[in-house]
C-alpha cells in the first residue's frame, strides 16, 4: 500500500529527522518560488488574465465530498487502472509541460522528468516543446509508457514529421492539444516581457527535426534567432479544423487523444472523428480566463465519451482531488505544476517525492473512506457539498 511510508515519516520525527522535501502542495509551491528564477516562476505559476479560472480549478474540487464508508474491507488497495490496452500501476500521469527542461539549471529537465517517470512507472506525456529531442526523452522512459503531445504546427510536412518521429521513438499515443492554437493573455509573462520559447531556449525538439531544419537558410546552431522566428511563425494554427484532425488521424496507427475538450458536443465530435481518447483539461487555466473550472466539465465529457477513456487534468493538488476525479469518471488523472515544482526544488527525487506523497494520500484516503480499488470509485462515492468553502 502506497500509504505505508507515512508511519516511517512519523517515526523519523521521533528521533528528530524531518523530511527534506515539502509534504504539502502549499509548501512545495513556496519552496519552488524561492528556488526558481523570477522568469521561470512567472512562466510556470502564471495563468491567463487575472487567473480566476486558474484559481477556480483547484477550488472546484471543494464542491464535491467523498462519502466515507466504514468496515468494507479496504485493507489492501489496488490503485491500478486500464488505459488504452495497458494496465497502469496507478491512475497518475505527468501532463505535458513545455519548457519544463528549464526548471533545471542545465536545461535537461525533460530527461530528468522521464527518469522520474521510469522510476515510478507513472507515464509521461512529453510536450512538443521539449528542450531535448523527443527521441532522447523517450529513451529515458525505458519500459514506462510515454505519450507524445502535439501542438499541430501550421506546416503539414513538419506535423507529419513530428508524428512519425514519435511513432519511431516508441511513444504509444499522440495527444493533440487544441486549446493552444494561439497563446493566451498571460500578464505575468507579459509584465517581465518573457516567454522562454521566444529565446529559443527550449526548442531542441524542433531544432532537431529534419523538416524544420529544411525550412531554414542556416542551421539553428548558427542562427538561433532566425530559427526561433520561424518557429513562432508556424507554431500557432488557429485555422485548424475537424478536417485537419481527420488528416492527422490518417497519419498514424497510434491512438490519438484530444486535449482541451471540455464539452459534451466536442466529445461526441471527437468520438465521431475516430479518436481513441479524450483529455479533459483547460490547460491549468493558462490559456483562456473566464472559463469553467475543468472539473465542472468532467461529468458531461465522461458521459459523452461512451467507452473512450478520459484523462483529466487542471487543478489537481492532492490525493482526494485525484480520488474525486476518478469517482467522476476520469480513467486517469494528470498533474502539471505539482511535478514542475518538484523538479525545480529537488530534481528527479523532487518529482518522485511529489508522486509518492500524492499516491500515499490517495491510498490513505481510500483506506479511511473504505474504497479498495479504483473500480469502486463511482459517482455514488460523491455528494455535492452544501456549503463549499
Ligand atoms: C503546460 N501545459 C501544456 N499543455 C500541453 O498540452 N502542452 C504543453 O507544452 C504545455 N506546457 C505547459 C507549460 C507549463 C509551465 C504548464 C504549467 C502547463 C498544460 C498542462 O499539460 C496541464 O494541462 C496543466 O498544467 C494542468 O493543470 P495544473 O496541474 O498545472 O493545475
Amino acid at each position: 500500500n502506497h500509504g505505508d511510508w507515512q508511519l516511517g515519516t512519523y517515526l523519523n520525527g521521533l528521533v528528530g529527522v524531518q523530511p527534506d522535501l515539502p509534504m504539502s502542495y502549499a509548501e512545495l509551491a513556496r519552496r519552488a518560488e524561492r528556488t526558481m528564477s523570477q522568469e521561470m516562476w512567472s512562466y510556470v505559476a502564471g495563468g491567463a488574465g487575472d487567473e480566476r479560472t486558474q484559481d477556480a480549478n483547484p477550488l472546484a474540487f471543494d464542491a464535491w465530498g467523498l462519502v466515507p464508508r466504514m468496515l468494507r474491507g479496504a485493507a489492501d488497495r489496488d490503485l491500478s487502472v486500464h488505459l488504452l490496452g495497458r494496465t497502469l500501476p496507478t491512475p497518475l500521469m505527468l501532463a505535458p509541460v513545455g519548457v519544463i527542461g528549464l526548471c533545471e539549471e542545465d536545461g535537461h529537465g525533460d530527461l530528468t522528468t522521464a527518469r522520474a517517470a521510469a522510476a515510478t512507472g507513472v507515464p509521461m506525456i512529453a510536450s512538443t516543446l521539449t528542450q531535448d529531442p523527443m527521441e532522447d526523452v523517450r529513451a529515458e522512459l525505458g519500459e514506462t509508457p510515454g505519450w507524445f503531445q502535439l501542438y499541430p504546427p501550421n506546416d503539414r510536412e513538419l506535423l507529419e514529421s513530428l508524428v512519425h518521429r514519435a511513432e519511431a521513438a516508441g511513444f504509444s499515443a499522440i495527444v493533440v492539444t487544441l486549446d493552444t492554437l494561439t497563446l493566451g493573455w498571460r500578464p505575468r509573462d507579459l509584465q517581465i516581457a518573457s516567454f522562454p520559447q521566444l529565446k529559443g531556449l527550449c526548442l531542441q525538439n524542433y531544432f532537431s527535426d529534419p523538416v524544420f531544419r529544411s525550412r531554414l537558410p542556416k542551421p539553428p546552431e548558427e542562427d538561433v534567432q532566425a530559427a526561433t522566428g520561424h518557429w513562432s511563425s508556424i507554431f500557432g494554427n488557429q485555422r485548424l479544423t475537424w478536417d485537419d484532425l481527420a488528416w492527422i488521424r490518417g497519419l498514424t496507427g497510434l491512438p490519438i487523444l484530444l486535449k482541451g475538450i471540455c464539452s459534451a458536443d466536442d466529445t461526441r465530435r471527437a468520438v465521431d472523428a475516430g479518436m481513441d481518447g479524450i483529455y479533459c483539461s483547460n490547460h491549468g487555466g493558462r490559456q483562456a480566463n473566464g472559463g469553467l473550472p475543468a472539473l465542472d466539465c468532467l461529468p458531461e465529457v465522461v458521459d459523452a465519451a461512451g467507452d473512450l477513456p478520459v484523462v483529466f487534468d487542471s487543478g489537481v493538488r492532492s490525493g482526494p482531488d485525484v480520488v474525486k476525479a476518478l469517482a467522476l469518471g476520469a480513467t486517469a488523472v494528470a498533474i502539471g505544476r505539482p511535478y514542475a515544482y518538484g523538479l525545480a526544488v529537488g530534481g528527479q527525487a523532487g518529482i518522485e517525492h511529489v508522486l509518492k506523497c500524492l499516491l500515499a494520500e490517495i491510498d490513505l484516503t481510500m483506506a479511511i473512506d473504505g474504497y479498495a480499488s479504483v473500480a469502486e470509485l463511482t459517482r455514488d462515492a460523491l455528494r455535492e457539498v452544501r456549503v463549499p468553502r
